[in-house]
């Protein structure tokens, strides 16, 4: 029998951690941390993503600002945004949305944000770092399957991981951590992607498989070890006559032929998604801390 991991518990646990700890910053005479993230356009999932984010501050007692942008607005005008927030002294970190609208280029963008404010870890320099094992701000989906993977007691070292997906936000940092040297780290990674060959047997060789690959119920079970601890990054939108919107959502795993194989395994909704969340909190309080 499998056991599931709950995003739930760890970012209720992770969050409640925050949490005490601002009430200890704040009674001390410190300053309330601030998260601020920009929105441009009105894309369904990037306002569901961002509205969870600014709750999420108000539950830690973090306090939180949403810029919103028409999606018509110019390179130059976001450029400003940026720059105004990485000269605001209240904002300890910030967030752009990403997609941007086709017009804007993601790389000049994400180059704009203060290194030391980028609490999404995108900027290069917190990239750069991250390779070379120097202490930075972490993408938040990464950095959350860290800590679930040590909070449920996931050993790392020596093991297999197989990554599915490069994208710089998930697949690539991922495979730089878990190949790092010490905690949570020590495995021997695999990254595979759209051109790799054998992904079916590569996959099935690994302890601990990360599905990353932005693709509909892409794993299935003919892909999984017996015994593999399956993380599942995707979330996808789904037609369902059982639910009232009319719709669920379902991950890049397969999951109901796959957790039957798995140790572990993380649900879609309720895994990874909740984790990113409270990773991002904890970049900000580590922002707030270091400032
Ligand atoms: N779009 C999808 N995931 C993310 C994320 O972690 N940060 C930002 N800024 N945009 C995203």
């Amino acid at each position: 029998m499998y056991n599931l991991i709950e995003g739930k518990k760890i970012s209720e646990q992770i969050k409640d951690e925050i949490a005490d700890e601002v009430k200890k910053i704040v009674s001390k005479g410190g300053k309330t941390p601030h998260l601020a993230a920009i929105l441009v356009g009105t894309d369904g999932a990037s306002e569901t993503y961002v509205a969870s984010k600014v709750k999420s501050c108000e539950q830690v007692g973090f306090n939180s600002t949403l810029i919103r942008f028409d999606e018509n607005i110019s390179e130059n005008e976001l450029l400003r945004a940026i720059h105004d927030l990485n000269e605001d002294d209240d904002i300890d970190g910030f967030i752009v949305q990403l997609p941007l609208p086709k017009h804007i280029s993601e790389d000049k963008i994400i180059m704009a944000v203060d290194p030391n404010k980028d609490v999404d870890g995108f900027h290069p320099q917190n990239v750069g770092k991250l390779a070379l094992g120097i202490p930075s701000f972490i993408s938040a989906t990464p950095l959350g399957i860290i800590e679930m993977l040590k909070r449920y007691n996931i050993e790392t070292s020596g093991k297999h991981c197989v990554i599915i997906g490069r994208s710089n936000i998930v697949g690539r940092p991922m495979s730089i951590l878990l190949s790092q040297k010490g905690s949570s780290g020590d495995a021997t990674v695999t990254l595979c992607h759209s051109k790799t060959k054998n992904l079916k047997e590569i996959a099935n060789s690994a302890d601990i498989l990360i599905a990353a690959i932005g693709s509909k119920e892409f794993v299935t079970a003919d892909m999984v070890k017996e015994g593999a601890v399956v993380i599942d990054v995707g979330m996808h939108r789904t037609e369902s006559d059982k639910t009232k919107s009319g719709w669920k959502l379902t991950g890049d795993v397969k999951f109901d032929e796959v957790a039957p194989k798995c140790s572990f395994i993380t649900p879609v909704p309720g895994g990874v998604g909740l984790t990113t969340i409270a990773a991002l909190l904890l970049n900000t309080l580590f922002a707030a801390k270091n400032k």
